[in-house]
């Protein structure tokens, strides 16, 4: 298993290329499953999740190949409906196979995902819809066993909670059901426009992306498309706060500002500057951290995917910092480890007060997710001394190259194998 090693005190100056979107470019490869033709997808992060991703759709007998510098061609007849546990235990994501399976092949058999790390997780609102959507489910033996024998049919799906993954479900199952199906609350992600864009391109009828509700006008078929991954935007704001914790300036080539709207707030209120250049997104702090208050929400609030991030930060910042986690009801593991850096923060049920320190010190710690892990990464870039980040395994999951980039821009950190 691998370690990064690294020593803090230096500050970040530099470029630093935001990759394609992890949480984009998962969906687009499965938005593959819904067409015989090919599906060619360009700016795709060279991530383990994706390759997880990739291992899924061969099991399902499509074909994945490289087709140049992180492009891949997907497409080909759907060989078997199962997802299997291994692969779903392994990458929750994997529950997206079935609204596309069920819409093309008209059965889906995909292991239940279980419990993750940041809390439980159900998928009641993905069957529910389904449901609505004409599907016939039971659960089995671990797996959720769907069929739609007469294939699927719009209707109105009002989701109790803008989730994203159940819209991406839902959407993708709507492009082939026949009539047109609305869903009321939809989540509002960048990378849920990105996921419309992508499958209009391919022939479906969606309209109202960004809007909170998406009508889909099924068709008979999709056909194949070029398409290029957005950048990630929450690959960029974790870089971000890599400059703000270090007090450094860094150029994001090919960061948004748009997708980043609550964060680049955030970022100033901490006294963080951010501005928009030709080329990115230029983060730059040369005053002193502010400590602010937080609270996730679904897009455009601030995302739950950025906390932990911050809560690094906002450990060395004056004064006193809340965050409130209102997604996940799990999500502050990183906490204890933060603590025993030197940082001050007290978990009371969903929020966390952060009393801030003027200096963390580097601490062997472990890491527990992927977000959490990067919280870890840039306390060890600001503390005094040494940190060793164990269980890195998380982080290749959706960071790549973490490594190369920040030592790139004058970061002391190694990997090291045991
Ligand atoms: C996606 C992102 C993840 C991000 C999250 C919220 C991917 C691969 N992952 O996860 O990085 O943190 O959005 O922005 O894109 N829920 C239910 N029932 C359901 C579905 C969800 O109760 O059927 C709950 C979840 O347990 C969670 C909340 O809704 O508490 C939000 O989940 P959701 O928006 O679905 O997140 P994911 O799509 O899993």
């Amino acid at each position: 298993m691998d370690r990064f090693i690294i020593r803090g005190g230096r500050r970040l100056t530099g470029e630093i290329e935001i990759g394609g979107a992890k949480n984009s470019g998962l969906k687009l490869m499965v938005a593959g499953l819904l067409t015989s033709e090919r599906l060619v997808l360009s700016n795709v992060p060279g991530i383990a999740d994706i390759k997880t991703m990739r291992d899924l759709l061969v099991g399902l007998g499509i074909t994945v190949e490289d087709a140049g510098p992180r492009t891949l061609s997907i497409g080909g007849e759907i060989g078997s409906v199962e997802a299997p546990y291994d692969i779903v235990s392994k990458m929750r994501a994997s529950i997206l196979v079935l609204g596309p399976l069920l819409a093309r092949a008209r059965e889906a058999k995909v292991s239940l995902p279980g419990g993750c790390a940041i809390g439980t997780r159900p998928v009641d609102m993905h069957l529910k819809g389904l449901e609505t959507l004409g599907a016939e489910i039971r659960l089995e033996n671990g797996y959720i066993n769907a069929t739609a024998p007469d294939g699927l049919k719009g209707d109105r799906i009002i989701l109790p909670f803008a989730s994203v993954g159940a819209t991406e479900n839902l959407l993708m199952a709507a492009t082939l059901a026949k009539g047109r199906t609305h869903i009321v609350n939809a989540a509002r992600e960048p990378e849920i426009s990105d996921l419309v864009h992508c499958l209009n391109a391919m022939g479906a009828q969606i309209t109202g992306e960004g809007s909170g509700t998406l009508v889909i006008d099924g068709v008979e078929k999709l056909h194949g498309a070029h398409y290029a991954v957005m950048p990630d935007r929450i690959e960029c704001g974790t870089y971000a706060c890599a400059a703000g914790i270090t007090g450094g300036d860094l150029l994001f080539v090919g960061g948004r500002a748009d997708d980043l709207g609550a964060v680049i707030r955030t970022l100033e209120e901490t006294g963080v500057e951010v501005v928009e250049e030709a080329r990115g997104l230029r983060v730059r702090r040369s005053g002193t951290l502010q400590g602010v208050d937080i609270m996730t929400e679904p897009y455009p609030g601030f995302p739950t995917d950025m906390q932990a991030q911050f809560m690094a930060m906002l450990s060395v910042a004056e004064g006193a910092s809340m965050i409130t986690e209102t997604i996940f009801e799990n999500r502050f593991m990183h906490v204890p480890e933060l603590n025993r850096m030197g940082a001050r923060v007290n978990v009371h049920g969903r929020s966390a007060i952060i009393r801030g320190v003027p200096k963390l010190s580097g601490a062997p710690v472990m890491a527990t997710d992927l977000r959490a892990s990067f919280s870890l990464i840039l306390a060890g870039l600001a503390a005094e001394g040494e940190t060793q980040l164990s269980r890195i395994y998380h982080l290749d999951r959706g960071y790549e190259g973490v490594d190369r980039k920040l030592a790139a821009c004058g970061a002391d950190i190694a990997r090291v194998s045991d």
